[in-house]
């Protein structure tokens, strides 16, 4: 019962009334506001800044079971709501194309199929493979900006890494990645906002994919969308829309979560800095202990880019945490709520990137599990590893209180992480 957890959780139980969500305060540091929700409301039916009503889940024992639960669909016609059953998720621009018949919004069993073929043409071994182009892009990036002596680790860093990083994957041509990096700009930063220009920019993207694809299956290369094309041809179905909707997921779900897991990352270390030293030093002995790697888990557990897994709809009536959700009812896992939950893990406000058993939920649980979990890896490896070493008195060079959050709906990051380093 809610009376035992509170006991249980003794002196420390946050009191007092409701925080609000969705103010500025809250995308600044929602966590207070998760605190109170997993103590007194864990399945809390609320109104989003949109209007749509949704239940948030905060507990990470009620996440992990609603993310495997597959009465709960992730395709939007299963909304009673008005809005979303016209097939509205949440991405920018959406409503622009067929392009949304993706991984992420849709069931099995084309689900099942899809995530086959795309899990053929996306093996770890590709994105090991990828590891010596990771460098380099992180190499390049670091190199324009060295010599100032500071830098907006958003815009000259985080940004440009994961977009490029993926057009290579995708195996789209070096002179047509700086029109993505636009597109992509123009969806991050009007993500939640005027939807005119992110549609124009969906637009654009998937024609371009179309023609893309065209001109790949005429001439196959070694890159995922030839891969995925060739594992199409091989007895499985795959229509060129459906093609053309992976490549734009890969790119949509690689892109700002990255952005932000680097983000995210870098301001945590900076504003912890015993554990910052403590990796500095571990990398400058070679990293016995493997701290980078439990490093970059931990980061994702105390404040990862995905604060919401993105939207579920109940299929039939069901109780989730001894709450009664209606058939229709949109359910939205807070990841960011769940992966600080004292009942599951030990000291869960404090970052410890030596942090053993830390089954997270950052990347999800489930059928729907990030596809691109190894690739966010390694670009987050690399990425760390590159600034400690080559940058070592990195530091911010904004009170942290001046520091903007985006305040979106799934995704958490900062707008600008203005840095300095050297004599600056
Ligand atoms: C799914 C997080 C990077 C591709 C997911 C989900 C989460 C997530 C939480 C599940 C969403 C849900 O169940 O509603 C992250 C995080 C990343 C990251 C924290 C950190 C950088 C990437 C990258 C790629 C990628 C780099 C690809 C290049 C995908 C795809 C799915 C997915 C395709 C859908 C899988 C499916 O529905 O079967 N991700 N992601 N992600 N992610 Fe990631």
């Amino acid at each position: 019962t809610d009376a035992a957890h509170e006991a249980a959780a003794g002196s420390d139980a946050p009191r007092g009334p409701q925080p609000p969500l969705f103010t500025w305060e809250f995308a600044t540091d929602p966590y207070p506001a998760y605190a109170w929700l997993r103590e007194h409301a864990p399945v809390q039916r609320t109104e989003l800044p949109s209007g749509v009503e949704a239940w948030l889940v905060t507990r990470y024992a009620d996440a992990r079971q609603a993310l495997a639960d597959q009465r709960l669909s992730k395709n939007p016609a299963n909304h009673a709501g008005s809005a979303h059953a016209k097939g509205r998720t949440g991405i920018p621009g959406e409503r622009s194309a067929d392009l949304m018949t993706h991984l992420l919004n849709i069931d099995p069993p084309d689900h099942t199929r899809l995530r086959r073929l795309v899990a053929k043409a996306f093996t770890p071994r590709t994105v090991a493979e990828f590891e010596p182009r990771v460098r380099e892009l992180t190499d390049r990036l670091i190199d324009a900006f060295e010599a100032k002596g500071s830098a907006d680790l958003i815009h000259e860093f985080a940004f440009p890494l994961p977009i490029y990083a993926i057009c290579d994957l995708l195996g789209v041509p070096r002179e047509d990645q700086d029109d993505f990096r636009d597109w992509a700009g123009m969806m991050i930063r009007h993500g939640g906002g005027p939807r005119g220009g992110v549609a124009r920019s969906v637009k654009k993207m998937r024609a371009y994919l179309a023609e893309l694809i065209h001109r790949k299956r005429e001439d196959l290369g070694d890159d995922l969308i030839s891969n995925l094309i060739r594992a199409g041809d091989h007895g499985e179905h795959l229509t060129e829309n459906e093609a053309a909707a992976m490549a734009f997921i890969l790119l949509f779900a690689g892109f700002e979560t990255t952005v932000n897991l680097i983000g995210n990352g870098v301001y945590a270390l900076l504003r912890n800095p015993g554990q910052r030293a403590r990796l500095q030093q571990a990398l400058a002995d070679g990293d016995p202990d493997g701290l980078l790697a439990t490093g970059v888990e931990e980061l994702l557990r105390y404040d990862g880019p995905v604060e919401l897994a993105t939207w579920r709809y109940a299929t039939e009536a069901l109780t989730l945490g001894g709450q009664d959700i209606a058939a229709g009812d949109p359910v939205l896992v807070v990841l960011a709520a769940a992966d600080r939950d004292p009942e599951r893990f030990q000291d869960a406000d404090s970052l410890d990137l030596g942090r053993r058993d830390n089954q997270h939920l950052g990347y999800g649980h489930g059928i729907h599990y990030c596809l691109g979990a190894p690739l966010a890896r390694l670009e987050a490896r690399t990425a760390l590893a590159a600034l400690l070493t080559r940058l070592p008195d990195l530091r911010l060079a904004e009170d942290p209180a001046d520091l903007r959050w985006r305040g979106g709906l799934i995704m958490r990051g900062l707008r600008t992480l203005p840095v300095e380093f050297g004599d600056a």
